[in-house]
């Protein structure tokens, strides 16, 4: 029987969930595939550092080596920044193996060459893991929410941010020790400026907006603030007229265009997001004829983001169309609108 041979580009966080979920579920993943599947490399860019890796596996920083290897279905890819992510992907497809992305910055960057790329290439593109960690939406969009018109999606889409709000809220922690603390259990992004800027969240925003509704707003009409200005003195204020302050990203679509922004917003306990805490996601959509449906859990960290990879593993494999309700439009402005105070 074949063997469905997979690398891994990336050991830190997500890469390695995601070596330990292939070996961990192998049986599962034998099931449902009809093939087992076997990590054949790992790209990694510091050779010294220690792994635990099994030795028959090709662990090396020379993407050319992976490229070289004589069977290679699918490329997990789980570094950082637009580059060289962007271009070893490329390479990935032209070669024919199927990708698989965490990496939402590159991905709403360039989610669209990717997809014309894929296409000629006849291979697919996973990017569950690019937006709310371990929950199925982009899944939920795209393979359940066919016929229904989405009116408006919202989420609290970075586990970061989330996670900072609750420890400053429930443990009275600073801003600093509760960022720290989230680098710790590996939620924040290499640069958390990322996390708290609202960056991260903001290019979720715009990768869903296209599942949503197959285009995306002119990134410079996006309002983006972080969390970086909310002291514990105003979560306290909030806390005593029993509010709390959730980083909320919103879509809604009019019939001319769509209006999007990602900030910190007061909810009362009758929001649905009020009693999202930690690193819980959430994500609101509401559709024509099923109403409101609101999924929710673990936004960030090893194992929600690997279960996320893992099932676009069967996904890619299976060979669906790569972009399934992903219209290819080619955003006019892709800047990040500048500034971020909360008005
Ligand atoms: P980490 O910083 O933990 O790991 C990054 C890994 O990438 C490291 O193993 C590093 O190598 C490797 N790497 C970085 N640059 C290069 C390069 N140029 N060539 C080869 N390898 C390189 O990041 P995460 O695992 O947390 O995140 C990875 C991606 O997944 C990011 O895009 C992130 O946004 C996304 N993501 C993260 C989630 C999370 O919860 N952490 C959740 C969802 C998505 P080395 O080990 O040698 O330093
Ligand atoms: N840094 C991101 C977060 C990782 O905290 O949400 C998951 O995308």
């Amino acid at each position: 029987m074949s063997v469905i041979k997979v690398a891994i580009l990336g050991f830190g966080t997500v890469g390695e969930g995601v070596y330990k979920t292939i070996q961990s579920h192998a049986e599962e993943l034998e099931r449902v595939l009809g093939r087992k599947v076997e990590v054949a490399a790992i790209l990694i860019k510091n050779k010294q550092k220690k792994r635990n890796i099994n030795e028959d596996v090709l662990i090396t920083s020379d993407f050319n080596e992976i490229l070289s290897l004589p069977q290679l279905d699918v490329v997990v890819e789980a570094i950082v920044g637009k580059e060289p992510t962007l271009t070893l992907l490329k390479q990935a497809i032209q070669r024919g193996s199927h990708i698989i992305t965490a990496n939402k910055e590159m991905f709403a960057h360039h989610g669209n060459e990717l997809f014309e790329l894929a296409e000629r290439h006849k291979v697919s593109i996973g990017f569950e893991a690019t937006v709310a960690g371990g929950i199925p939406v982009i899944q939920t969009l795209r393979q359940l929410l066919n016929v229904n018109r989405v009116h408006t999606v919202q989420g609290i889409l970075n586990g970061t941010s989330n996670f900072i709000l609750t420890e400053m809220r429930e443990k009275k922690q600073s801003f600093a020790d509760a960022l720290s603390l989230a680098q710790k259990k590996g939620y924040a992004e290499v640069d958390p400026t990322n996390d708290v800027e609202g960056f991260d969240a903001f290019y979720k925003t715009m990768i869903l907006s296209r599942i949503a509704f197959g285009e995306e707003p002119n990134w410079q009409d996006v309002e983006r603030v972080g969390i970086s200005s909310i002291t514990s003195e105003l979560i306290e204020t909030a806390e005593k007229l029993g509010l709390r302050f959730k980083h909320i990203a919103s879509i809604n679509k009019t019939c001319s265009h769509i209006n999007a922004a990602v900030k910190p917003v007061l909810v009362g306990k009758s929001h649905p997001f009020y009693s999202v805490e930690g690193v819980e996601n959430a994500v609101n959509v509401h559709s024509d004829i099923v109403g409101r449906i609101t999924l929710q859990g673990p936004g960030a960290g090893m194992f929600p983001t690997a279960s996320a990879v893992i099932e676009d593993l069967v996904y890619v494999c299976q060979n669906q169309p790569s972009n399934k309700n992903f219209t290819i439009t080619t955003a006019e402005n892709n800047e990040v609108k500048k500034g971020n105070k909360i008005e």
